[in-house]
């Protein structure tokens, strides 16, 4: 169909020519001078295009009058200068088709507002409500906003697997993938199933992170990132856990830990900067129902993030003066509680947090020297968190342990045998060099542009415990 976007008809002046335009019925009014004014909405943009459809039209008083909220509409006609309100033009129909109908008795979308937990359950028709469909552009500016980033400053998008065979955060929340058949697995002799027998002849799993893989290209290539999906079987029924979820990972070589946090804050300020410019209309949408937000959000774009130690964090948070519903403690991982505490209310700005102890990290990051130990001489590693107010960690990084021997040895403190991950350490044996990198949650980054409380409402299709119906 030769078709224009709804957008463009509304950035159009008033013209004789004839044009067409598609889309679903937001709203019908009918009039009793024998007028019907159609809203329709094709996703193009937030705002309807008014359709004024009169009695003249040999359907009228078959279709037209009877159109309803979530009906697909085809209608063609010359754009006029609009009489009613907030509106340049509007289309005067030469003719309206109605391509699909939505029977009012069961459309699950009607007119008027729905909560959020019900439109969870109609996950297929949410994005014809003007919030969702909003979080869909928005989402699609913010991914164009994360290659813009790389692509000018000379980054390589890499392509990393899905399917993998290590656990990358050693946090054992790896959804396992197989071929075999559920009811009848081969066992070996001690009765275990025989993953030799797989389709991959190993035991694999839905990958946690691309990280592994963006250091080989990185320490090849010297700058990449990879955005692409990620999947966690944590069991964590939270506003801010998908099992699902995209994650941006850049990866950067001859690059240490203060280089990389310079490049994770200005990575975030650059994004929120590009959604400010490009989603005007969405984000006043979401300003109404969290007010302040787009101030909030250039304030973000505009100022320096604060930076601390984990110790210092540590040091702040004990001296708050709170109830805690896990005081902190030099060791423990920072909660919940903790990173909101830092991020909405110390500083009030976001953080990165830094030097984290080597205990609670994974074991690709760097060992730091003695003189950043702990207040025990605990070792602590080259890491970085960036907290936003509202969503806590948006990113997870670190610099990476290049010396051979350091890695190898904080493996097997980890239990974990090195030769199953010899091509990782190929990297430190032939030509190693310093190196760092950061994961950022997009969802997260999604929230936090909408100020979204539940990032169910940051994808189209959310998978979490128990839900994975469409
Ligand atoms: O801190 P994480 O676990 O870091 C890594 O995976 C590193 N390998 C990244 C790297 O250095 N290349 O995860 C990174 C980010 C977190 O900060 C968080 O924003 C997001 O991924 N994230 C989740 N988002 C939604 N649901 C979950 N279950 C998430 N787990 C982590
Ligand atoms: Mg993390």
């Amino acid at each position: 169909m030769d078709r224009m976007d709804i957008r463009d008809a509304l950035a159009s002046e008033p013209d004789e020519r004839e044009i067409t335009v598609a889309g679903w019925v937001r709203t019908l009014r009918t009039s009793k001078g024998g007028f019907s004014f159609i809203a329709l909405n094709d996703g193009s943009c937030s705002q309807t295009l008014q359709i004024v459809a009169d009695n003249t039209l040999g359907n009228y008083d078959d279709e037209i009058v009877h159109l309803t909220a979530g009906a697909a509409v085809a209608a063609t006609g010359p754009l006029v200068e609009s009489r009613g309100r907030g509106q340049r033009v509007e289309m005067q129909a030469r003719a309206v088709r109605l391509l699909g109908p939505a029977d009012p008795e069961t459309y699950p979308i009607q007119p008027k507002r729905h909560s959020f937990e019900y439109l969870r359950t109609q996950a297929h028709l949410r994005p014809r409500t003007r919030t969702f469909a909003a979080v869909a552009r928005v989402r699609n500016a913010l991914s164009a906003a994360v290659h813009d980033f790389f692509q000018s400053r000379g980054f390589l998008w890499v392509h990393t697997p899905i399917i993998t065979a290590s656990d990358c955060e050693g946090a054992g929340a790896l959804f396992g993938v197989t071929a075999l058949d559920p009811d009848a697995p081969p066992r070996d002799a001690s009765g275990h199933v025989d993953f030799a027998q797989d389709f991959f002849a190993r035991r694999t799993y839905l990958t946690v992170s691309g990280q592994l893989e963006a250091e080989a290209y990185a320490c090849a290539m010297g700058k990449v990132y990879t955005f692409g999906p990620t999947f966690r079987a944590e069991n964590s029924n939270t506003p801010r856990h998908l099992a699902e979820f995209w994650m941006v990972e850049p990866e950067v070589a001859f690059c240490d830990l203060g280089e990389i946090c310079d490049l994770a804050e200005q990575f975030c300020r650059a994004i929120i900067s590009a959604v400010l410019d490009r989603c005007g209309d969405d984000l006043a949408l979401f300003d109404e129902r969290a007010p302040g937000l787009v101030d909030r959000l250039r304030h973000v774009a505009d100022s320096d993030f604060a930076r601390i130690t984990y110790s210092e964090a540590v040091d702040i948070l004990q001296a708050a003066g709170r109830r805690w519903d896990y005081p902190p403690r030099w060791g423990a991982d920072l909660q919940t509680e903790h990173e909101r505490y830092l991020t909405e209310e110390h500083f009030a700005q976001p953080v990165v947090v830094t030097h984290y102890p080597a205990a609670i990290k994974p074991f690709y990051m760097r060992l730091n020297d003695a003189d950043r130990a702990g207040p025990g001489g605990e070792p602590t590693v080259a890491a970085m968190d960036v907290l936003l107010p509202g969503v806590g960690e948006l990113i997870g990084g670190s610099q990476r342990e290049e010396r051979l021997d350091a890695l190898a040895g904080r493996m097997r403190e980890m239990g974990m045998n090195p030769d199953d991950s010899w091509w990782y350490l190929d990297l430190r044996r032939y030509g190693t060099c310093p190196h760092a990198g950061f994961g950022l949650g997009f969802e997260r980054a999604v929230q936090f542009v909408t100020g979204l409380d539940n990032i169910r409402d940051a994808i189209g299709f959310p998978r979490t415990p128990r839900n994975a119906e469409f």
